[in-house]
């Protein structure tokens, strides 16, 4: 992940959320790039949600959470991104699904290249650390 330009986060849905194993993962993995100086930042992200019937859109925003909290740049496509499927397969009968992923591979890559061009040519905003509130008053 340090070292790809850009990330593509995918899950299946589980009782209208992310998988158990993806959010393990996540919450460790993008938590350790936070406390570092958000070393994600600027990299391009996306989300991909594939799903039975119902729950794409909250695992979908799940996945977009993590994204979001890591000042990464997130592609998108002509609709939420999420795919039907129950066995390994059927997601190729999705034709809006196929075309939906289709679009942001696209957008995706080409968002990466734009990044990579404005490299060294267009100034990054600089970083900030993080401001850490809580809601105790004194
Ligand atoms: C534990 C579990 C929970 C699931 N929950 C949902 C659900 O909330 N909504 C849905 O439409 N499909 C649900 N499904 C179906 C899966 O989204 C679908 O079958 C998916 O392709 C499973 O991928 P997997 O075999 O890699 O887990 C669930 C499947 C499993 C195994």
């Amino acid at each position: 992940m340090k070292e790809a330009d850009g990330i593509l986060l995918g899950s299946p849905v589980h009782y209208s959320g992310i998988s158990a194993e993806m959010k393990a993962f996540l919450d460790r993995a993008f938590y350790v790039t936070s406390v570092n100086d958000f070393m994600l930042r600027h990299k391009v992200g996306a989300a991909v949600a594939a799903v039975r019937r119902s729950g794409g859109l909250p695992a979908f925003g799940q996945l977009n959470n993590y994204l979001n909290y890591s000042e990464m740049i997130i592609p998108t496509s002509n609709y939420w991104n999420v795919i039907y499927g129950t066995d390994p397969g059927d997601i190729l009968k999705d034709e809006e699904g196929k075309q939906i992923l289709r679009i942001l591979g696209r957008n995706m890559a080409w968002l990466m290249k734009t990044i990579a061009y404005g490299r060294g040519r267009i100034e990054e905003p600089a970083f900030e650390p993080k401001v850490y509130t809580n809601f105790i008053r004194e």
